[in-house]
């Protein structure tokens, strides 16, 4: 029902967490990936692990706050197979502070990355994929956090309540070609949930664990669990889901388990 079989696909912040999980996962179903980030190292790796499986896929550097270096990641997926069908605009950080500690630093590491990152993503792809006869697929990672304050993570809810403003207006604005669609994830175990556990006076073991036991799916979710919807909503299984946002967080809805 989800093959993705030929479907030419970039996976930014592909080489980590839910972002590899679904470069792994895609081409597993017969998509040729791109995954684009920051990270040479594991991307060269995870290259390398798509080979092995058997699947199609390349690793391309990108830093999506950089315009020139998005049309690179552009040009290269274009040069390399000829095409593009999907775009899962995955890249992301994550920012702790309190409004009153609001600086440029934080503005540009969050917004740069999250919200002006994806307008790059979105502002080089979407052409490409318009030439298209079938269009294709813009898939956003959001965040719960774009309707939960989070303690302390003022600018980080501010950044994915843009992008799911975003996921909207890309399916007007460029109906008939383009399907946008979202993924809200809940609280996933990925390297940056990690990162957000750093400073805790507890064992991440135990904080996850304690974490789980509030989740009405009594477990984290997994980058596997993102890995398998992404690929729904990017195949032609999903046409008729547009301009919406899946919500992913094992139940958790409005009561957050932090
Ligand atoms: N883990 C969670 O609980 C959770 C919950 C909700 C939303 N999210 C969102 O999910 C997405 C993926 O996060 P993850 O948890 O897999 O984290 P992660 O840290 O494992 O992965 C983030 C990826 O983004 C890439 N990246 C960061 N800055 C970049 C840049 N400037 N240019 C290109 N790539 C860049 C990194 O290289 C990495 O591959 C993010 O958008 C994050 O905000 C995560």
């Amino acid at each position: 029902m989800n093959s993705l079989q030929d479907k030419v696909i970039i996976v930014t912040g592909g080489t980590s967490g839910m972002g590899a999980a679904s470069s792994l996962h895609f081409a597993e179903l017969g998509a040729k990936v791109v995954a684009a980030s920051i990270q040479r190292e594991e991307g060269v790796a995870l290259e390398l692990k798509i080979q092995e499986d058997g699947g199609e896929g390349k690793y391309v550097y990108v830093d999506v706050t950089d315009e020139e270096s998005v049309k690179r990641m552009v040009a290269e997926t274009v040069k390399t197979f000829g095409r593009l069908d999907g775009v899962y605009c995955n890249a992301g950080v994550w920012g702790k502070g309190l409004v009153t500690e609001f600086d440029e630093r934080i503005w540009n590491k969050v917004m740069g990355v999250n919200v002006k990152g994806s307008l790059w993503v979105a502002k080089h792809c979407i052409p490409v994929m318009e030439k298209n006869d079938k269009g294709g697929v813009f898939l956003t990672t959001t965040s719960v956090a774009a309707q939960i304050a989070f303690p302390a993570h003022a600018l980080y809810c501010a950044s994915k309540a843009a992008l799911e403003a975003l996921v909207r207006s890309l399916a007007v604005d460029h109906a008939g070609k383009i399907r946008s669609v979202g993924i809200s994830p809940g609280t996933i175990e990925t390297p940056m949930l990690a990162e957000t556990c750093d400073g805790w006076e507890r064992p991440i073991e135990e904080l996850y664990e304690e974490v789980a036991k509030k989740i009405p799916a009594r477990r984290l979710g997994q980058p596997e669990d993102i890995a398998r919807t992404a690929a729904f909503l990017m195949s032609d299984a999903a046409s008729y889901i547009n301009g919406t946002i899946i919500v992913l967080d094992g139940g958790t809805g409005p009561l957050p388990p932090w």
